[in-house]
């Protein structure tokens, strides 16, 4: 450990004071992927606020991840469709630690479906989540980046660029995100905001494989394995810091080259 006093696992690939003197609003931070990358940000000096629909849910995750890491968080409950229930988050977050540096878009729902056998509402209710809800939140952010000359990161996915089956509400949502996010990078890349996508792949012990992915995915992947946390993790240090200051309207496939195979879906 070194005198920032921020406890960091000895197998980082990354300085553990990148991040000092920075926040982040994660959502989705309470779980899965994101409380990975809220986890991160906060190891390497980050202070962190973690959002999504239940509050007692984020709180038990804060206080795991306070005695993880040593790091600060603060949980504040708001569901992304709602603007009003955004807005009040980003004021708490605002009230609570007077700056925001990173956003990360993170707060998702999925499950598998047909097209056919899709119900209006279930169809509705992804591309609220997934786009509208990283709509809502970055426009309540936006001023608060462009104060901090801050960083966004957007969690989109690879179903969308090979037309995945049953996932034509997510596929649909994602690519939307892709192409706000692009649409960041030119609109706020004269304020100084950055603008990036990271698209994880199949990611062991998560929600989104356990409902989505078929069994033995992994012995397709071109690099042999499926993708851990942790490596989004990295990704996400890597836009967040200094090292990706000239890298913006882009998205980082994390997948282990798993969305170019021929066939798979
Ligand atoms: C068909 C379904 C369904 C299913 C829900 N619905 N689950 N339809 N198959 N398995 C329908 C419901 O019947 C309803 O339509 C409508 O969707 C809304 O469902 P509700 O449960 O009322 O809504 P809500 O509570 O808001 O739930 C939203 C949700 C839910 C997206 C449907 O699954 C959710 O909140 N998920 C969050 C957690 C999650 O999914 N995490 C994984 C993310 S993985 P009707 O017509 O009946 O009213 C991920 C990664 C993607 O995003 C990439 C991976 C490679």
């Amino acid at each position: 450990m070194s005198s920032t006093s921020v406890p960091v696992p000895t197998n980082s690939v990354f300085k553990e004071d990148i991040l000092k003197g920075k926040v982040a609003f994660v959502t989705g931070g309470g779980s899965g992927i994101c409380k990975g990358m809220a986890e991160a940000l906060a190891r390497h000096g980050a202070k962190v606020t973690i959002v999504s629909r239940t509050l007692s849910k984020l709180e038990a995750a804060a206080k795991e991840m306070r005695a993880s890491t040593g790091g600060e968080f603060f949980a504040v409950a708001a569901d992304v469709r709602d603007p009003k229930q955004v807005q009040d988050a980003v004021d708490k977050h605002m009230a609570h630690y007077g700056q925001l540096d990173i956003l990360v878009n993170g707060a998702a729902g999925n499950f598998l479906s047909l097209s056919q056998h899709l119900s209006f509402n279930a169809f509705r209710s992804v591309i609220e989540i997934d786009l509208i809800g990283t709509f809502n939140t970055t426009k309540c952010c936006f001023p608060h980046l462009k104060a901090s000359k801050g960083s966004i990161i957007n969690v989109t996915a690879t179903l969308q660029y090979n037309g995945t089956i049953m996932q034509s509400h997510a596929c649909a949502a994602k690519a939307g995100v892709d192409a706000m996010s692009l649409v960041w990078a030119n609109e706020w890349g004269p304020l100084g905001i950055r603008s990036n996508c990271i698209a994880p792949g199949p990611i062991a012990n998560t929600v989104g494989m356990s409902k989505l992915a078929p069994e033995g995915e992994a012995v397709r992947i071109p690099l042999g394995r499926m993708g851990e946390i942790r490596d989004i993790e990295h990704a996400t240090l890597y836009l967040a810091s200094e090292a990706a200051s000239y890298v913006t309207g882009q998205v980082l496939i994390v997948d282990g080259a798993n969305w170019l195979q021929p066939g798979l879906a």
